[in-house]
């Protein structure tokens, strides 16, 4: 794992959340201030709920942030499964930020189609301003899972049989996701002790193919850290 990665060991979920949402519009001022814009990559999964109600209360220069997603879930549109279903209602259905700033991916058609259209949105993007991940329990990030082979060179992967359901998914490649200026990993929960411990003992996990050029901040509580 990156020696130089930074980790912030909070006592609980909300204090990861609130660190993790002040870390994330110091990061947005800072590019919009630099660059007029500021890239953000949102994760999937239940951690960052948390983090995209806090961001919903805040007050932002909305129209100059541009939202791109690390992986969806195969699933129609509307399913309250998909990732970009949790981030609509807890997040960008709450804040001015315009619909044509935010990058969904058409993962209702299908892993091959929908990472081919996608592969395109981001190559157009990048680099990201801020990407943010979570960690499975297997030290899966996005859509990477253990034992999963993509070709490298691929910015957006079909991914199949998955073993988090729903098996077809899409995902953003460990070199997209690490062609960011910042990266911030949030993990909490005792369910993740074991993945974390593997990651910090330099096991090749998901996670640890993710390697920005800076260093990657997690923040995590004690109930996944300590082991
Ligand atoms: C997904 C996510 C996935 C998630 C981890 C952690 O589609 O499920 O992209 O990578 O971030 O599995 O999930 P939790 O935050 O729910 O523990």
């Amino acid at each position: 794992m990156q020696n130089n990665s930074r980790w912030h060991i909070l006592e609980n979920a909300d204090q990861v959340a609130q660190a993790a949402c002040r870390h994330i519009l110091e990061a947005a001022q800072q590019a919009i201030a630099e660059q007029g814009q500021f890239r953000l990559v949102l994760a999937g999964g239940s951690t960052p709920e948390k983090v995209y109600r806090l961001l919903a209360q805040a007050d932002a220069d909305w129209p100059r942030w541009y939202i791109y997603y690390g992986d969806e879930r195969c699933l129609p549109v509307a399913d309250k499964d998909r990732n970009s279903f949790m981030a609509t209602q807890s997040f960008l259905e709450k804040v001015a930020i315009p619909d044509a700033n935010i990058f969904t991916i058409p993962a209702e058609q299908g892993p091959e189609k929908a990472a081919q259209r996608y592969q395109q949105t981001i190559a157009d993007a990048l680099p990201f301003d801020l990407v943010l991940l979570g960690m499975g329990e297997d030290g899966h990030t996005a859509s990477l899972f253990p034992g999963h082979q993509h070709p490298d060179q691929e910015l957006a992967h079909a991914v199949y049989n998955a073993p988090k359901p729903p098996p077809e998914r899409v995902s953003l490649s460990a070199k997209a996701l690490s062609s960011t200026g910042q990266l911030i990993f949030l993990i909490t929960g005792t369910s993740k002790q074991e993945a974390v411990k593997n990651w910090r003992l330099g096991q090749d996990l998901p996670v640890a193919a993710i390697v920005p050029e800076n260093p990657v901040d997690i923040y995590i509580d004690h109930a996944a850290y300590d082991s």
